[in-house]
């Protein structure tokens, strides 16, 4: 059976005293291993709230993830965080390819094939975000565009090193706009991205590799969502900023 995913995407928001108050809410909300299921649920904060926030959920199945990282593993790089920083905070994840970094850090799917490697050399899961604008989809392209972001960031690893990444498709036209794919766009789209990746690696592979949809997923819209039978999971970004709207997102799992 594939992981299940949820991760919220807190983007480049909350001062550090509403960070503190809202790890440990999600925390006391997902108190209960068991009621997960095998269901990892990941925080994505802001850099400097790392180490905190992975103290403040410690005692609960939450897990804290980073929402970008140099494709460089150390040196005179102003301002940039490494992989190996991240691994030595026993952080877990790391989101990579997000479209706000791909479209205002002009990052292009070289660079992110170079950040998934250095991610994965250093253990941790990258949430490798792909996803297409609303040009793309309207000229029917949607499905070759996605198809090519995963073959020229991933296909160059090995089936081992492609077990351990997790997907999050996330068409951009419902990125934070309230206007989310219909389950049946979401489920037709990880189906297609399940079937290129079998292609290159082969139906068993594909099939245990999570493949999570992003883009206005809300309480009131996520078990719908959730229910296609490739859609493994959610990456929730304005509705991840409210302990209880995204608990709510993660029992609709
Ligand atoms: P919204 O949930 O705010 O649309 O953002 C989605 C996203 O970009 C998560 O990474």
């Amino acid at each position: 059976m594939r992981k299940k995913l949820v991760a919220g995407n807190w983007k480049m928001n909350t001062s550090f005293s509403e960070a503190q108050k809202l790890a440990s809410e999600v925390a006391n909300m997902v108190k209960d291993e068991a009621l997960l299921d095998g269901t990892d649920v990941v925080i994505c904060v802001p850099f400097p709230y790392l180490s905190t926030a992975a103290a403040l959920v410690a005692d609960s199945p939450v897990k804290v993830g980073a929402q970008n990282c140099s494709d460089k593993p150390k040196g005179a790089y102003t301002g940039e965080t490494s992989t190996a920083m991240l691994a030595s905070m026993e952080i877990p994840y790391v989101i990579i390819g997000h479209s706000e970094r791909r479209e205002y850090f002009n990052e292009d799917n070289q660079l992110l094939a170079a950040k998934t490697d250095i991610a994965l050399e250093n253990g941790l899961t990258p949430i490798f975000c792909c996803g297409e604008s609303l040009e793309t989809r309207e000229a029917g392209n949607h499905f070759d565009f996605v198809c090519q972001q995963l073959t020229e960031s991933l296909f160059h690893l090995s089936a081992e090193q492609l077990g351990k990444i997790v997907i999050a498709y996330e068409p951009i036209w419902a990125i934070g706009t309230g206007k989310t794919a219909s389950a049946a766009q979401a489920q037709e789209m990880h189906e297609q991205l399940r079937a290129h990746l079998a292609g290159k690696y082969g139906a068993e592979i594909a099939d245990a590799i999570p493949i999570l949809y992003g883009g206005s997923v809300k309480p009131g819209n996520a078990k719908e969502i959730f229910a296609g039978k490739d859609v493994d999971g959610g990456l929730v970004g304005g509705a991840s900023l409210d302990s209880r709207g995204f608990t709510d997102i993660v029992k609709a799992i």
